[in-house]
């Protein structure tokens, strides 16, 4: 607290926690974009938040992307964590393999001593093969097992690089550009305001879903990433914000 009283970052949190309703505000000092040890920070400092809120026999749901591998890799053996399932909160996203939820559910499971669950689906569904694999009962299965999560981790991240990353078709991404999408997060993107533009034709957690979790947990800091936090946070469902201070600037400069 001390340390953070010195960057002002404790008014900081306090600031974004209250304006947007939020239980906790976690801020690390530093700049993602720019510092390896800032995002290691930022990791380390969800993985703390993570092992404070979870109780015995959980259900966790974690989204993939390379902060939430940081979290992962943060997280230690701890005794309550020991009977907790990892599950990805949404499968198949377009993420290369190291930046997949389901590798980042069986890492904390590893790390934190407890079990997980993986969803295999392809990536880029059409219509038709969605509907097929929402009727097969083991994938109908682990589904409801997702859905019975009480709390979700989540990375945030801005729309045009995800939509780059995850390789979307021209069109859709010509059309979230045109839409003026922001943010992206659990597979759907928002506009500034924090409206749903578009969502990733996948399965796993629906946005209300997440809207009626008890711990939505969203974990993403750098410059670059301020506004589609912002955008996150207007949408108005996350419990808990992890950041940095970069971000956090970039966010409370828009209020
Ligand atoms: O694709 C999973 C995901 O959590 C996205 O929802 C989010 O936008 C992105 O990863 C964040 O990735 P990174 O932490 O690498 O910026």
């Amino acid at each position: 607290p001390l340390v953070k009283d010195l960057f002002g970052l404790a008014e900081l949190e306090e600031r974004i926690r209250s304006h947007f309703g939020l239980k906790q505000v976690i801020i690390v000092p530093g700049d993602s974009d720019v510092s390896p040890h800032t995002k290691k920070e930022l990791g380390r400092a969800g993985a703390s938040v993570l092992r404070k809120l979870v109780g015995e026999d959980e259900t966790i749901a974690v989204t993939g992307g390379s902060t939430m591998a940081e979290v992962a890799y943060h997280l230690t053996p701890a005794t309550p964590m020991k009977g907790c399932w990892f599950v990805p909160a949404r499968g198949g996203l377009g993420e290369s393999v190291e930046l997949q939820a389901n590798t980042i559910a069986s890492t904390m499971a590893k790390k934190a001593g407890g079990r997980y669950r993986l969803l295999h689906v392809p990536d880029h569904l059409g219509e038709e093969a969605y509907q097929s694999l929402m009727q097969d009962s083991h994938i109908a299965e682990i589904i409801a097992f997702i859905r019975g999560a009480r709390i979700v981790v989540h990375g945030i991240g801005e729309a045009m690089v995800m939509a780059r990353r995850r390789k979307v078709d021209p069109e859709t991404t010509e059309s979230l550009r045109r839409d003026g999408a922001l943010a992206e997060a659990f597979g759907y993107y928002f506009d500034r305001d924090g409206n749903i533009l578009h969502k990733m034709p996948t399965i796993g957690l629906r946005i209300e879903d997440i809207h009626s979790m008890d711990h939505v947990i969203g974990i993403a800091g750098g410059k670059s990433k301020g506004e589609s936090i912002a955008s996150v946070l207007k949408h108005g469902h996350e419990d808990v914000l992890v950041t940095d201070e970069a971000a956090a600037w970039e966010v409370v400069n828009r209020l």
